[in-house]
């Protein structure tokens, strides 16, 4: 944590410069990032700005290829949109390949990319670790590595991470559980990602900085992690802790795994342990799973379920009532950091950086992106007013 604190003061401390710059005010702080560490910025990475997403005539030459770890989650397939639209007005030839949840797909899709002569591989790992060996061989084939919004672990052979503020997304989540709840002993299930994604710690950490208090104080009572029980008086959990809960109420990021998991909950539990319940769903896709089973209990009275990517099938269940919340990230803002990444390194700089993730061997320059919470007051606003979805892609929109 101490590597978090760093991270967080040089956030805090470039944002107070940007905003003496501007004479504005200092808002509140975002809360810390998981195992970032500061890095004092080069030189020349202060003259690559981020939003440099337009490829200079030289550099836009380059051919980009990107490796992402499923079409069967809409959360995906919307990065590829967004990367084709963006790289080919930049300019750029690219490759999009899918790893269907295999790291030996991933592995020969990174392989057929480097054949086919890519200078810069953009990769979102299906598991964190395994994909280690995939970046080595892209660089030791000159090629240049940008981890795209989950971090590849545990290897020196990555440039550069993009990512959003995965720390928020789980605290926006847990938060709002917290807003919610009202009096003693809420019932509450918790559900996580998958253990080979770095992200579901972050999430899972996030989540925990701001429910386990209202769970020592009693508001909520876990129904569904024994293991969580057993340390729900510990305000930071190490990774080995998380590892523990995490194995218990993992969705592995599968509907079906979500699904069975939320039936057997509900099997297991008394009819007081339901009532009035309160959900922490990982993202959207198991959200849709968890609550499709929940509501289907006639001792659940109601519940409230969280989630994350703004994906259309869950904001239409927003709009319908049946998931309560869900934490928006603008694919648009990762694609144009990941495309200005790129042009960096095919120019032969250093991408811009506000920071750094430590992926356990090395601490990756990484630059992340604000997120924000989505529920029915604010869904026109957020998605539509901002051109992310439009009006008509949804029934019942006021
Ligand atoms: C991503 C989420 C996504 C999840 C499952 C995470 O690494 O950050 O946006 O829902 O993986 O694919």
């Amino acid at each position: 944590m101490k590597n978090a604190r760093l991270f967080y003061l040089l956030i805090v401390a470039l944002a107070m410069m940007a905003l003496v710059a501007c004479g504005g005010a200092a808002t509140t702080p975002e809360p810390e990032v998981a195992e970032a560490v500061a890095t004092e910025a080069p030189a020349e990475e202060a003259e690559a700005p981020a939003d440099e997403a337009e490829a200079p005539a030289d550099a836009a030459s380059g051919k980009v290829g990107i490796v992402l770890p499923t079409r069967d989650e809409p959360r995906w397939v919307q990065d590829e949109t967004r990367f084709r639209e963006a790289l080919e007005a930049a300019g750029y030839e690219v490759e999009i390949l899918f790893s269907q949840g295999d790291s030996a797909r991933e592995r020969s899709n990174v392989e057929d990319l480097i054949t086919q002569g890519v200078q810069v591989l953009i990769i979102t790992p299906h598991d964190g670790t395994a994909a280690a060996a995939a970046a080595e061989a892209a660089r030791d084939a000159g090629v240049s590595v940008i981890s795209y919004d989950r971090l590849i672990r545990d290897t020196d052979a990555v440039n550069y991470y993009v990512t959003f503020d995965s720390i928020a997304v789980g605290a926006q989540q847990a938060q709002f559980l917290v807003d919610n709840a009202e009096g003693e002993g809420n019932p509450l299930y918790l559900y996580a990602g998958a253990a080979s994604d770095n992200n579901a710690f972050i999430f899972f950490e996030g989540a925990w900085g701001v429910l386990q208090p209202k769970i020592a104080d009693g508001t909520f009572r876990i129904i569904n992690s024994d293991e969580a029980v057993a340390l729900q008086d510990k305000a930071e959990l190490s990774r080995e802790e998380m590892a523990g809960i995490i194995g218990q109420v993992t969705t592995n990021w599968d509907f079906n795994t979500a699904k069975n998991l939320a039936e057997a909950n509900l099997t297991s539990a008394t009819a007081e342990d339901k009532g009035d319940v309160f959900i922490l769903a990982p993202n959207d896709g198991t959200a849709r799973a968890i609550a499709d089973v929940f509501a289907t209990d006639t001792d659940v009275t109601s519940f409230l379920v969280t989630g994350q990517d703004a994906e259309q099938a869950s904001v239409q269940y927003i709009i319908d009532g049946r998931q309560s919340m869900t934490v928006f990230k603008d694919v648009r803002t990762l694609v144009d950091d990941a495309i200005a990444a790129a042009t960096a390194l095919l120019a032969g700089d250093a991408p811009n950086a506000t920071g750094a993730y430590n992926n356990g061997v090395i601490d990756v320059p990484a630059i992340q992106s604000p997120v924000v919470t989505v529920t029915q007051d604010n869904l026109v606003e957020a998605l539509i007013d901002s051109g992310y979805y439009s009006a008509d892609d949804f029934t019942g929109l006021e």
